[in-house]
């Protein structure tokens, strides 16, 4: 991962994050931006943000998997608990077997929006991101407050998975 450019802020909600070549090159970056911690992905063309930390548990995000399922979604499986989350939305993914349905037969179900995603914008060989802002609490935004910085993160990520 990389993390040698600095952010900056080009607007209040938008954000210098790094050359688009750098990106690509290091495939995951983590930035803080803002009062949040992003991470942005290169896969297969293209650029994904979302918060780094997991909603399940505040997993590390930036070491997950990237899987291509539910039906062909692009999915980051947390390295914690394998939680699945697609890229592009944020939504939790599991899978469900009715047990009534005979043969048994695991279907491929949604949690709705857990983790908060943001947008990525490529101009002139530079890559911004636009913090996702939209009211209402989404899981992952606990992971992103003042009180688990100061009482997880602080005492150097002993929480246990
Ligand atoms: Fe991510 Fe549990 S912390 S699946």
């Amino acid at each position: 991962m990389s993390s040698d450019e600095d952010v900056a802020a080009v607007s209040r909600h938008s954000y210098f994050i790094g050359k688009k070549e750098n990106i690509i090159q290091a495939r995951r970056v983590v930035k803080s931006v803002g009062e949040r911690d992003v991470l942005v992905i290169y896969h297969k063309g293209d650029f994904y943000a979302i918060d780094v930390r997991c909603y399940h548990s505040g997993g590390p995000l930036q070491e997950g998997d990237i899987e291509k399922d539910f039906d062909g979604r692009t999915c980051l499986v947390c390295p914690w608990h394998k939680y699945k989350i697609t890229l592009a939305e944020g939504e939790g993914l599991y899978q469900a077997v009715n047990p009534s349905v005979k043969p048994l037969k695991p279907t491929r179900c949604s949690k709705g929006i857990k983790q908060r995603v943001h947008t990525v914008t490529v101009s002139n060989k530079d890559v911004f991101l636009t913090l996702n802002d939209s009211p209402g609490p989404i899981d992952s935004d606990y992971y992103q407050t003042e009180k688990y910085r100061n009482t997880f993160l602080k005492e150097g990520q002993k929480k246990t998975k």
